[in-house]
């Protein structure tokens, strides 16, 4: 920690001086969650905050779809990132001439696109949706049939909640998909503590858990059930930053890293807001297709 606090001062003094906020997602480091954030959150939360907050600067921490889904929906704000090739290996898992092949390939049946996606991506989409609310985004297409992309694992998850048929993509996550359902087992009966896990899970490691949903879902399941011990299935951080909040209670770390989420890091946080560099620049059409399918997710929950 030490060795931060230079940066995290020098970060605050410039973000003043700049008017800036800054957003981090729950999979940051600690020491840009508790260091430098202003607000911190899911995916859709920091976008949905890059929208009503009343700066016109914004650094968002966490990967570019992330960043992408913020300039949707405050398309007239600045939104930086840190570093532009944070990806994500859902969102590289497919492009806007896929999601026109599958349409093709079923005509009539609409697209339902996870967040995790490119703003091309979610402009070819008839809805977005988060691990949060993918069943009743599904169910209210008002479909028998529905193109459900790209991650396989959440979306065999969703179709084990409906009776709507999901065509499904093969896309996975890169971090989540390592967990094993051995681990899970393991961590419950040697160390006595409730499994969380995140959707993006593989099968086996869901069908192991006490509690399967979205970095929000899991840190409300914990501010309702205040376990004294807990395994997060999910990238690593998030239990580091959750540790403040929950001081009762023991997080036992299966732990994976995103390798992009740490790509961003204090200096370069710094370098971004002194240079207001990496600027997100989406082409207005394609903002606007994209802003339609999150706002048609928006109508129906989070
Ligand atoms: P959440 O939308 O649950 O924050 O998840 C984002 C993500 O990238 C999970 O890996
Ligand atoms: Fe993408 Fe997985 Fe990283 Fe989340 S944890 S940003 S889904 S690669």
């Amino acid at each position: 920690v030490p060795l931060h606090l230079p940066w995290i001062d020098a970060i605050r003094a410039l973000k003043r001086e700049r008017g800036a906020l800054v957003l981090a997602h729950t999979y940051q480091s600690p020491e840009i969650f508790h260091g430098v954030a202003d607000i911190t959150g899911d995916s859709l939360a920091l976008a949905q905050a890059a929208a009503d907050c009343d700066s016109d600067l914004i650094v968002l921490c966490g990967v570019h779809f992330m960043a992408e889904s913020a300039k949707i929906l405050a398309p007239h704000r600045t939104v930086l990132i840190p570093d532009r090739e944070a990806g994500c290996s859902l969102a590289s898992s497919i492009t806007a001439a896929d999601v026109r092949a599958l349409r093709a390939r079923h005509p009539g049946a609409p697209v339902v696109s996870y967040v995790n996606t490119s703003a091309e991506v979610k402009a070819e989409s008839d809805a977005c949706c988060t691990s949060a609310n993918a069943v009743q985004v599904v169910e209210s297409m008002g479909a028998d049939k529905v193109i459900f992309l790209p991650d396989n694992y959440l979306g065999q998850w969703v179709a084990g909640r409906t009776r709507v048929e999901l065509v499904l993509w093969h896309g996975t996550c890169e971090v989540h998909e390592q967990f094993t359902a051995q681990q899970a087992r393991h961590t419950r009966e040697r160390f006595g503590a409730v499994v969380l896990a995140h959707p993006e899970c593989g099968p086996g490691v869901l069908a192991e858990a006490d509690f399967v949903g979205s970095t929000s879902g899991m840190t409300r399941w914990l501010e309702r059930e205040r376990p004294a011990r807990v395994a997060l299935v999910t990238e690593c951080s998030m239990a580091d930053n959750l540790r403040v909040r929950f001081p009762e209670t023991e997080f036992i770390k299966p732990c994976n890293l995103c390798p992009h989420m740490q790509k961003i890091t204090l200096p370069k946080i710094f370098d971004c807001l002194r240079d207001l560099e990496n600027e997100i620049v989406i082409a207005p059409d394609v903002a606007a297709r994209a802003r339609a399918a999150l706002e048609r997710m928006l109508a129906v929950g989070r």
